[in-house]
C-alpha cells in the first residue's frame, strides 16, 4: 500500500509524512505529481464549506479502483462542514473514512492511521477476491 497526499497548504503532507515514519517505511506520493502504483489510502483536505478538492476529485475520477480508505484534514472552526470531504468520498467509492482530522492531525491521529496502514497492508483487495473465486471446470 502507497500513501497518496493532496495538501494545498502543507498539513496533510506532514500528517502523510509522520504516518508513513510511523508505519516504517511505506511510500508516500503526492497526487498533484506522481501516479499510484497499486493500492493506497488517500489523505486529503476539505475546502469551502466541506467540499473535496478540485485536485482530489480529479484524480480519484482516474485512479479510485485502487483506493483503500480515506483521511481527511480539516479545521474544527468549520462546524458541521468539518473534514466533510471524508464523508464525502467515503460514500461515493464506497471505502472505509479512515479518520478525520484537524490540521495536521494529533500524535493519537498518526498512530491510529499507522494502525489501519499495518493492519490492511498485505489484505486483498475486494477486486483480487471476486477474480480468484473458483468456479468448476469440465471433468
Ligand atoms: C478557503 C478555505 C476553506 C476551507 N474549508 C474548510 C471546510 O469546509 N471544512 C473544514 O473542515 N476545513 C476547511 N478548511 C481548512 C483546511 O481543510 C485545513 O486547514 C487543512 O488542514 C488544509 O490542509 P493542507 O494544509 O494540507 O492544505 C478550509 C481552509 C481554507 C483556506
Amino acid at each position: 500500500m502507497q500513501l497518496v497526499f493532496d495538501s494545498l497548504t502543507g498539513n496533510v503532507r506532514r500528517l502523510a509524512d509522520r504516518v508513513a515514519r510511523q508505519v516504517g517505511g511505506v511510500e508516500v506520493l503526492d497526487l498533484r505529481r506522481d501516479a499510484p502504483r497499486g493500492h493506497f489510502l488517500l489523505l486529503t483536505y476539505t475546502f469551502h464549506r466541506g467540499a473535496v478538492p478540485d485536485s482530489t476529485r480529479a484524480f480519484l475520477a482516474r485512479h479510485h479502483p485502487h483506493l483503500l480508505g480515506v483521511v481527511a484534514s480539516g479545521s474544527y472552526h468549520w462546524g458541521e462542514h468539518f473534514a466533510r470531504a471524508a464523508e464525502l468520498i467515503a460514500t461515493q467509492y464506497h471505502v472505509p473514512v479512515v479518520a478525520k482530522v484537524n490540521k495536521s492531525g494529533t500524535d493519537a491521529d498518526v498512530i491510529q492511521i499507522a494502525r489501519w496502514v499495518l493492519t490492511h497492508q498485505h489484505a486483498p483487495s475486494p477486486l483480487t477476491l471476486t477474480e480468484n473465486v473458483w468456479t468448476p471446470g469440465p471433468n
